[in-house]
This record gives C-alpha cells, sequence and structure tokens, in this order.
C-alpha cells in the first residue's frame, strides 16, 4: 500500500478510487455485524460465492460482493442488501441464495417471499429507503454503516473519508475548536457535556503532552450504539480522533473498547494498521507536519471503567477505579496529562462536522442539543434494532414510524429512555 503525502494526493487518489468504481455492478452486501454473524451471515456468504461460480458469474464482472458491518435491523438478520437496485433481503439463508443470484442478480426480479412485510398493513416493501424502519432516519454517525467494507481503507475514502481530516488540516487549531462549539455537539457519551468547551478547556492547559481518548467502554446492558460504529465504520471514529488531536496538539491517542468487543477490537486493529500504511497516522500526517498515533486499550468488561477517571487507570495498568471528582481530566488526564475523553458516536460525528460546517450540523435538533442520537429501539414494538433520529423527535414518531407501531396492535403505554443502568452524571466534563 502505498502511503499518501499530502491533501492533493489524497484527493488524487479518491479520484482514481472512484474511476475505477462500478456503480451500476449489482452488487451483493452481506451483513457481518456481530448479530447477522450470530445467525449465520458467514455461511451465506460462502452460498453466494457458490452460486456465483455455479451460475457462470464472475466476481466484478457482473456481480459485486462485499461485506459490511450492522444495519441495525439485527432481529431479521442475516441482512442482504443488493445496490444500485436498493432492495433489502431479510432473514437469509445459504438456500435461498441461488434463488437470489438467479432471479435478483440475473432477471432483475425480486424474491418476494424474502422482502419485508408491513406488519400491519400487509404491504411488501422491498426497497430499502422505503422500509419504515429506514425511511424516517437521519444516518450521520450510522453515515456509512451497511454500505461500506469497514476492512477496506479504500471503501472508506470513496464514501468521502478523510475529507474532514484533510479540511481540518488546513485550519488553524484555534478555528476546529470554534468550529466544534459552534456546532452545538454534545458528548453523547450520557452526560452531554459540550464537545467544544471540552476541547478548550484542553488545549488551555500549558502542558507539552496531552492526550485524546476515545471511550468505547459501553458499560450500559442492551446497549450496542458503539460496537456498532466501531465495527462497522472504524475509519469514522480514527478520523474524528486525528482532527480532535491537531486542535488540541496531543500527538498519542487511545481507545478504549471492552474485551467483550472482539469483533471491534479487530476491525479497529485493521483500521488503525490501514490508516498508518497511508500516511493518515503517524508522522507527518498528509505532509502536514502534525504526527498522531493510536493505540488500542482492551478493557476488561467493568462497568465503572467507563468513568473517565476509572478508564484512565485502567489503561495506565492499574486497578479500574474512579477517583476523587474535583480534579479534572482535561487538566490532570491520563499519566496526569491533560487528556479529551470523548465517546465513540461523538468521535464518530466530528469529520462530518468539519467538513459540512458546524451550521450545517446546527440546523439539526433542538435549541439547546443538536444534531442526531443513535440508540437501541427495543421492547414490544413491531421493529426494533439501531436507529438514528434528530434529537428533539418525539417518542411518538418513533414507536409509531420507525418502530411500526407496537405489537399486535395493541395501546402505547410506556417508555423509558436512558441506559436501563439508570446513571445520571450531568454536566461533568469527563
Ligand atoms: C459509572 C459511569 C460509567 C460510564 N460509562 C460510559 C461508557 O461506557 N461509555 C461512554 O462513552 N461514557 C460513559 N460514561 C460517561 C463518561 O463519564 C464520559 O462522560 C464520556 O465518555 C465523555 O465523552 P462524551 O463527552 O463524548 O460523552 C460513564 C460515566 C459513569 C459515571
Ligand atoms: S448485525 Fe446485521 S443488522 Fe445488525
Amino acid at each position: 500500500m502505498v502511503a499518501i503525502n499530502s491533501i492533493e494526493q489524497l484527493e488524487a487518489y479518491r479520484r482514481e478510487l472512484a474511476a475505477a468504481a462500478k456503480p451500476d455492478l449489482p452488487t451483493v452486501l452481506v451483513c457481518f455485524g456481530t448479530g447477522c454473524q450470530a445467525n449465520g451471515s458467514r455461511l451465506v456468504a460462502e452460498a453466494f460465492m457458490e452460486a456465483i461460480k455455479e451460475q457462470g458469474l464472475q466476481v466484478d464482472v457482473n456481480i459485486g460482493i462485499k461485506t459490511t458491518g450492522c444495519h441495525g435491523y439485527c432481529e431479521n438478520g442475516p441482512l442482504v442488501a443488493l445496490r444500485p437496485q436498493d432492495i433489502l433481503y431479510l432473514k437469509v439463508k445459504p438456500e435461498d441464495v441461488p434463488e437470489i443470484v438467479e432471479e435478483s442478480i440475473k432477471g432483475g426480479r425480486v424474491v418476494e417471499r424474502l422482502v419485508y412485510r408491513d406488519k400491519v398493513t400487509e404491504e411488501l416493501v422491498p426497497r430499502y429507503s422505503e422500509i419504515p424502519f429506514y425511511k424516517h432516519q437521519l444516518r450521520i454517525a450510522l453515515r456509512n454503516i451497511g454500505t461500506i467494507d469497514p476492512t477496506d481503507i479504500d471503501d472508506y475514502i470513496l464514501a468521502g473519508g478523510y475529507a474532514g481530516l484533510a479540511k481540518a488540516l488546513t485550519m488553524k487549531p484555534e478555528d476546529i475548536i470554534s468550529e466544534v462549539e459552534r456546532s452545538g455537539l454534545r458528548g453523547r457519551g450520557g452526560a452531554g457535556f459540550p464537545t467544544g468547551t471540552k476541547w478548550r478547556s484542553c488545549a488551555a492547559v500549558d502542558s507539552d503532552v496531552r492526550y485524546v481518548m476515545c471511550n468505547g467502554d459501553e458499560g450500559d446492558p442492551g446497549a450496542f450504539m458503539d460496537r456498532s460504529i466501531m465495527e462497522g465504520d472504524p475509519h469514522a471514529v480514527i478520523e474524528g480522533m486525528i482532527i480532535g488531536a491537531y486542535a488540541v496538539g496531543s500527538h498519542q491517542g487511545y481507545i478504549y473498547v471492552r474485551d467483550e468487543y472482539p469483533l471491534a477490537v479487530r476491525n479497529l486493529t485493521l483500521a488503525i494498521e490501514a490508516a498508518r500504511e497511508k500516511g493518515l497516522l503517524g508522522e507527518n500526517i498528509l505532509g502536514s507536519g502534525f504526527s498522531f498515533d493510536i493505540r488500542i486499550s482492551r478493557g476488561g468488561g467493568a462497568f465503572v471503567c467507563g468513568e473517565p477517571s476509572a478508564l484512565m487507570r485502567s489503561v495506565e495498568g492499574n486497578v479500574g477505579e474512579p477517583r476523587a471528582k474535583y480534579i479534572r481530566s482535561v487538566e490532570r488526564g491520563l499519566y496526569n496529562k491533560p487528556t479529551v475523553l470523548n465517546n465513540v458516536e461523538t468521535w464518530a460525528n466530528v469529520p462530518e462536522i468539519i467538513l459540512k460546517g458546524a451550521e450545517w450540523y446546527a440546523s439539526m435538533g433542538t435549541e439547546g442539543s443538536k444534531g442526531t442520537k443513535v440508540f437501541s429501539l427495543v421492547g414490544k414494538v413491531n421493529n426494533t434494532g439501531l436507529v438514528e433520529v434528530p434529537m428533539g423527535i418525539s417518542i411518538r414518531e418513533l414507536v409509531e414510524n420507525i418502530g411500526g407501531g407496537i405489537l399486535g396492535g395493541k395501546k402505547f403505554k410506556a417508555v423509558q429512555t436512558g441506559g436501563p443502568s439508570g446513571e445520571l452524571h450531568p454536566g461533568t466534563p469527563g
């Protein structure tokens, strides 16, 4: 893999990838998220390779095939999407595959028994983008998940990846912090602390060493938003961290991932290696003179290690115990140095904010909370899974439109928001 040494080279490389891409080639996207793999999607992918051979097709000539991260609709896995036809097949088994290749790839027809059927109206909805679960979402943090192969850096670059970083490197660090402040982005890890304010506090501390960190501990039972991003779009987190590091003047970052997330650890590791090989991590990133690298630190799964000071102690190799709250980690964090710790989803938003601007981001959401939020919609609704919606959306819209209403046409009674652990830690700068 050849390193990219300048912003111009990155853009030239992106143009090369676009010229070689075949957007009209019928392409099968098999979900390789943890949920679909548990439901047998590896066997489905193998069945595609066999069927392609048996039916006389050739990969990259008359059919494309790739594996993706979690589409969020895990209850219906294994999921198989077809692009550019915009078709989604649900609960696909290896024995369904020859028919998909025969009918959909060769014949251009839809295999109706595998498409979404509205549980209330019984109507068939073959088009991915028309399925109510997806139609009403606004995906920013999840922008690439389900469409790119998370283990292929070229796929991320082709989708516009690292353009936010390229733009950031032409800006003054101070201007990046102002942009993030004006965007109104608040931390997605629970406390909702304004991200730009946290970065400014850290940058203001006089120190020769600073750290940026990503909190991928995700201790809340049943939550899998951060896992899905780390597995399905690891470069979005890495790109966000490089931008944050440049803004606050840090040269070393850490991603703290719980060890029960082996696919997240694997995909992040592959992504960090690929970014290093491409010159997007390491010395003199894109010829800017700025150097930064990331290490992964695997947590043992203690809930308390999601708390910033316990997390930092754990990374240092100590017992993960919180310390007194009056010591702020933006002043004395990891190894007692000024540290910015942000959540996975917070970092994944950063490249888009820099690329598209603070006003674009601030145009979504509410007065006090901008942008979108990813969360798991679970319980007695017709469609459950991982969704991303604008801040301020009503619970009715969520339950009725995305969730497809209450199971069995029953009346809506109650909802619990927030994590089941019930943590409440408002406004702590982390
Ligand atoms: C006991 C405890 C557990 C926490 N667990 C997590 C976690 O698993 N993931 C996370 O992002 N934040 C967690 N937090 C919130 C973090 O303290 C911190 O606010 C957050 O990581 C900062 O990132 P943000 O500003 O981007 O949200 C936890 C806080 C407490 C007190
Ligand atoms: S793992 Fe495939 S949709 Fe979630």
